[in-house]
């Protein structure tokens, strides 16, 4: 259960009363009982209010707010104001605003303007959630604590003095000397040795490409510093409120930090799910994200925000048709969470949000989508007894920052360029093989052929445990952990199968490069060794022809973006290159490793290899593939022995499918049904065995 005040799906949104005058808080109130609104977010971006200079606080508004939803049983997701810090701070304060990497102070005038490192920030962020948690510990309404929000969403990357400084001291504890430093960043290369500490600075643009080690370095510091940043706050909420559980809400971009580092501080991990209705993949985009979250505890998340129609910051923001924020919200729900949350309840008056959709659009209580929020608010009455349910997956995805870190890199070698907030975290900012090769993108491809076949994926970091799966996939793992290898081939041993790709196994932690041959460390587990790689061309394709002794495959397939020259050693080819100086040499294999077999894909093969490929190990492990029309997705959650099957359509007609033996209910309509499910266009229908 997310809270245990709230034993039901937890629906609601932000709420921001103090846009609006005090007559609307009650009409306000009226319609969240309308729409059977459970809990709301509040005081998120509230600090200027409760705190207008440095020594002044004042609580009056949120001690009505807090009253009235605690009149009306209406729960607080209580934020701790902090991700808007007040303007009087930064223009007292010297390090409160971030620096970019050119040297720009970034000024206050919007949200998330500061620096995630700065002493004063850190000092007034820590009282003033002391302040509000003091205020409120014993409150009826407080249900959940919303540390911040979105860390990392427009936090500009800093590079001030201060950085610099607090970067030299994660330097030193982690390499103690200078000499130590210089050994690990390599920096006999090209002569850039460090003489003393003081000389090491951030790693910022210079005159030609920077060093790799210190790049990733800098960015592991950042990264850590967002959860030291989070820990300021969670250490004085769950001092002062130990029983009430704590959440910060995740942008579900995992580029910019290591998620995991917060495993062990979160009580719920929650996110904010914002697909495009106009991408026909956004299922799939939305799929990933919500595994990604599932996985990072194990355990039910909570979709924190959601649009309830449309955003404002696509280039082109079309609404969500009639039924698809309901088809999308149960996705969410069929993907592990256990709530149903929007931004925001009241669509904005003023701000540059205006023209975000709101549960309670511009138009007012009579609109479409009110009237959709209602529908679906009251149905979820019935579906309570799905919360604290969770999914079974039998498949894994590794994911590794270090390796995104270290591969993405589209913009070349933009070394000597100074990069703009996001490219930051994009760019590796090296000379590198290819700018065509993303690594996210080729996880999505792994995830996406699986979910085109309706198997449910785990997306998991890849130091946690992954021994419970049957088949785990390690796309583009360029950067190998230590322990990685030892872990991988206990895996195989014991009857798992692995995949990997192209580019894995390239670099070690302190970004070496492994000699003798790729995936480094994973060779032995592999039974191969790769030679040389050959990035392709924008549009350059190969093909991949099948070993005739193998079942399951159509003849040959087509592939691009890389071709891998491998040599194999105790693995079996199973598919050779058709064109290229290394035609006829291995483009994929297998590897028999104890009980299990290890699968090389040197190479993107296309689609139809994807799922001939995905089928033969599926069925190899025993794991069944439904049969279902296309365009509908079936995902299971289970508790207590019992399993709930939640059905989805995504199309715009109706669809047929057949069921497994056996008569089912349908918990939302109350149907009971047998041999075929009907459909209709966006339809969901949750079913239990009778
Ligand atoms: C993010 C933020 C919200 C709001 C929405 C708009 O998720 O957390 O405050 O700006 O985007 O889509």
């Amino acid at each position: 259960m997310i809270t245990p005040k709230i034993p039901k799906i937890i629906f609601g949104g932000d709420y921001f009363p103090e846009q609006w005058p005090r007559e609307i808080w009650k009409e306000d109130i009226r319609l969240m009982k309308k729409a059977n609104v459970n809990m709301v977010s509040i005081a998120i971006f509230t600090w200027a209010l409760i705190q207008p200079d440095e020594d002044t606080y004042n609580f009056d508004w949120l001690d009505d707010i807090m009253n009235l939803l605690a009149e009306n049983n209406i729960y607080a997701c209580l934020a701790t104001s902090t991700a808007a810090p007040p303007i009087w701070l930064a223009y007292k304060y010297n390090d409160v605003l971030p620096v970019t990497e050119s040297g720009q102070k970034v000024d206050y005038g919007s949200r998330q303007a500061y620096c995630i490192n700065s002493p004063t920030y850190r000092k007034f962020i820590r009282k003033l959630a002391e302040k509000i948690a003091d205020r409120y510990k014993k409150h009826k309404a407080l249900a959940l604590w919303h540390i911040n929000n979105e860390y990392a969403n427009k936090n500009q990357m800093c590079f001030c003095e201060n950085c610099a400084k607090q970067f030299r001291e994660w330097l030193k504890e982690k390499y103690d000397t200078i000499d130590n430093l210089n050994e690990t960043w390599g920096t006999v290369f090209w002569g850039e040795k460090y003489f003393e500490w003081e000389q090491v600075n951030t790693p910022k643009a210079s005159s030609g490409s920077r060093n790799s080690t210190k790049l990733l370095d800098y960015k592991r510091f950042l990264s850590e510093s967002f959860f030291t940043l989070y820990r300021q706050e969670y250490d004085v909420l769950r001092n002062i409120t130990p029983n009430i559980p704590i959440t910060t809400n995740f942008e579900g971009d995992w580029r910019k930090f290591d998620h995991s580092l917060f495993k062990d501080s979160l009580d719920v991990v929650s996110w904010n799910c914002y697909p495009d209705p106009a991408n026909p993949d956004s299922r799939k985009w939305a799929a990933m994200r919500h595994s990604m979250m599932r996985s990072l505890l194990g355990k039910p998340f909570m979709l924190m925000e959601q649009a309830p129609s449309q955003v404002d910051w696509y280039p082109v923001n079309i609404n969500k048709p009639p039924g698809l924020m309901r088809l999308w919200s149960y996705q969410a729900l069929a993907h592990g969470s256990d709530a149903v949350m929007y931004f925001q309840w009241r669509a904005s008056k003023k701000g540059a949000e205006r023209y975000h959709s709101g549960m309670v659009p511009h138009f007012g209580e009579d609109s479409r989508v009110f009237k959709e929020i209602c529908g679906l608010g009251n149905e979820l009455e019935k579906v309570k007894d799905i919360i604290g349910s969770n999914t079974d997956s039998k498949v894994a995805i590794v994911m590794d920052n270090d390796s995104w870190w270290t591969v993405d890199n589209p913009y070349g070698s933009a070394g000597s360029k100074s990069l703009d907030n996001e490219t930051f975290w994009n760019a590796n900012a090296q000379p590198f093989p290819t700018v065509l090769v993303s690594y996210f993108s080729e996880l999505e491809y792994y995830f996406n052929a699986f979910y085109d076949l309706n198997i449910p994926v785990d997306v998991i970091p890849v130091h946690y445990d992954f021994s419970k799966y049957k088949i785990v996939v390690a796309p583009l793992l360029h950067l190998i952990k230590p322990g990685f290898k030892e872990a991988v081939e206990k895996f195989v041993e014991d009857g798992g199968i692995f995949i990997t790709t192209y580019f894995t196994g390239l670099i070690d932690e302190s970004v070496g490069v492994y000699l003798d041959g790729y995936p480094g460390p994973l060779k032995n587990v592999m039974g191969i060794k790769v030679e040389e790689y050959n990035p392709l061309p924008l549009g350059g394709k190969n093909a991949m022809k099948m070993n005739a002794a193998i079942d399951g495959f159509k003849k040959d397939y087509e592939c691009s973006v890389w071709c891998d020259v491998i040599h194999t050693t105790t693995a079996r080819p199973l598919a050779a290159f058709v064109n290229g100086y290394y035609a006829g040499n291995p483009s994929f294999t297998e590897n028999q490793f104890g009980k299990g077999k290890a699968y090389y894909v040197g190479t993107r093969p296309d689609k139809n290899f994807m799922k001939d490929f995905l089928m033969n190990i599926l069925a190899v492990q025993k794991i069944d593939v439904p049969d279902l029309p296309d365009d509908v997705e079936l995902m299971t959650r289970s508790k207590d022995g019992k399993t709930c099957h939640f059905y989805l359509n995504y199309s715009e007609i109706e669809k047929k499918i057949k069921l497994p033996l056996g008569r089912y209910e349908d918990i939302i309509s109350g149907n009971v049904c047998e041999k075929v499910l009907t459909l209709p266009k966006y339809g969901v229908s949750i079913l239990n065995k009778k």
